[in-house]
């Protein structure tokens, strides 16, 4: 049944959400008081890159049901769903999130909420978070809202396919009637199979940070493993291959490498610390704080590799491929390429970076960083480079070519992404985070 949605904030989350279900058939007002997004949003282009987005933008636009405002206005009294999507960063003062964002939406939102009209919380957030909010808006109306959670599970650079087709759809209320609304909201997608789980608020709040936090640890267990391996000359992407078999461990989020980052995972698993130990459960995900602690040992251990080839890193040309947190965006937020940069700019190496999408961001934020658009231009005159995203751009370049221009034909591969047989015979001395190389029997 066709309902009025407002979106309410328009980043990452938000933009895809409000475009994704204009096209499955909804009246949506997408809602950001930042009046060059918005600007940016009505012209069909979105303000950050996303795979298939902006054609899907300007085919929402064309539906003339996807509108773009800095501020409600007299449709929201229309509406029949309020999504919450803004932030939730990690706070200034803690490992918390801060939840100043949600809270101005909540104050915002409640001068035009109808009494039918149900608030639907999207943005990851601490479990108890949406009884507060709850809370909060009460005291605004003079009526019990329906307030219900919805967390989502969209991923940077499969963002629309995550929204319109995700592996579940899970529904937080504490009503039958909230519960019927967010059936009939997302029934363009259930009736194509997508399953979908309804549940109490606090575990909708928890199913996320939940599976974040699961999805973190399956990633630094195979970076321990990565540990182990290279101490005793095994290979941790054989390891990967060979546990990935067995169905109840399942091959996907095993890759080695510097880790995780993102403006999710990282900040997640912080804020559900802080949240657990409030709630004097500290010890119930202190291994979360384990979890962290071999994120960024493999960041510093890409430092350990430079300095054990090189020696004393002041002055040596280092070229860094890659910059986003991962391929497929420009996001280069809480990324570990980011912190391998840094890293060894501070050991005293000259850093050129290369990125295929996130230059300009690295340009505005690392103004003592060097950016190439070429990767040529990037590794030219290198002691050593390291591959710290892996971007397709990487996996196809020409070792040969690149071995005429650098000083030095040494590559870290942080990634787990090159050819390195083709790199080794083209003379490259290539290292990569937890594999044995020697091994006959490890396949290309
Ligand atoms: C994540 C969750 O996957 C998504 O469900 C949630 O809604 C938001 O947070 P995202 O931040 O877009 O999505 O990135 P994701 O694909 O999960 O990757 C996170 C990080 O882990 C990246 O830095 C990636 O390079 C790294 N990673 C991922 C690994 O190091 N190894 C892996 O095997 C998988």
């Amino acid at each position: 049944m066709k309902k009025t949605v407002a979106v309410i904030g328009l980043g990452y989350l938000g933009a895809t959400t409000a475009v994704a279900l204009s096209l499955v058939g909804h009246r949506v007002i997408g809602i950001d008081p930042d009046e060059k997004k918005v600007a940016s949003l009505r012209a069909g282009r979105v303000p950050f890159y996303e795979p298939g987005l902006d054609e899907a933008l300007g085919e929402a636009l064309a539906t003339k049901e996807l509108e773009f405002v800095t501020a409600h206005d007299e449709s929201s009294h229309e509406v029949d769903v309020f999504l919450l999507c803004v932030g939730t960063p990690q706070s200034r003062t803690g490992l918390g999130a801060d939840l100043q964002y949600l809270e101005a939406s909540i104050d915002g939102l409640a001068p035009y909420l109808r009494a039918e009209a149900v608030v639907v919380g999207k943005s990851t957030v601490p479990v108890g978070t949406a009884a507060y909010l709850k809370q909060r808006l009460s005291s605004l109306v003079d009526f019990a809202p329906n307030f219900a959670w919805n967390p989502e599970f969209l991923r940077e650079g499969t963002a629309l396919k995550d929204t319109l087709t995700p592996d579940r759809l899970v529904i937080g209320t504490s009503d039958s009637y909230s519960e019927q609304v967010l059936r009939e909201l997302y029934q363009p997608l259930t009736e194509n199979g997508v399953p979908l789980v309804s549940v109490d608020i606090p575990t909708s709040e928890l199913v996320k940070v939940a599976a974040n936090s699961f999805l973190a640890t399956k990633i630094s267990f195979i970076n321990a493993m990565a540990e182990i391996a290279e101490n005793v000359g095994a290979d941790a992407v054989a390891l990967a291959e060979a546990i990935g078999y067995d169905e109840r461990i399942g091959n996907k989020f095993l890759r080695t490498g510097i880790g995780f980052g993102g403006g999710c995972l990282p900040k997640d698993i912080r804020a559900f610390q802080a949240r657990a130990n409030e709630l004097g459960l500290t010890e119930s995900v202190s291994f979360l704080a384990q979890v962290e602690d071999i994120n960024l040992r493999r960041r510093t251990r890409v430092v350990d590799i430079a300095v054990e080839e090189l020696g004393d890193l002041a002055g040596r040309r280092v070229t860094v491929l890659g910059a986003a947190f991962k391929p497929e965006t420009d996001d280069i937020r809480d990324s570990p390429a980011m912190a391998v940069a840094e890293l060894l700019w501070a050991a005293g190496a000259e850093i050129t970076m290369h990125d295929p999408k996130a230059g300009d961001n690295v340009r505005r934020m690392y103004p003592q960083l060097a950016v190439e658009d070429r990767i040529a231009d990037a590794v030219a005159g290198a002691d050593l480079v390291v591959v710290a995203t892996e971007w397709r751009d990487y996996g196809l370049a020409d070792s040969a070519e690149l071995g005429k221009l650098v000083a030095n034909k040494l590559v870290i591969d942080g990634r787990n992404t090159l050819p390195y047989r083709q790199w080794q015979q083209n003379g490259w001395k290539v290292i990569a985070l937890g594999r044995n190389l020697d091994s006959a029997l490890v396949g290309v």
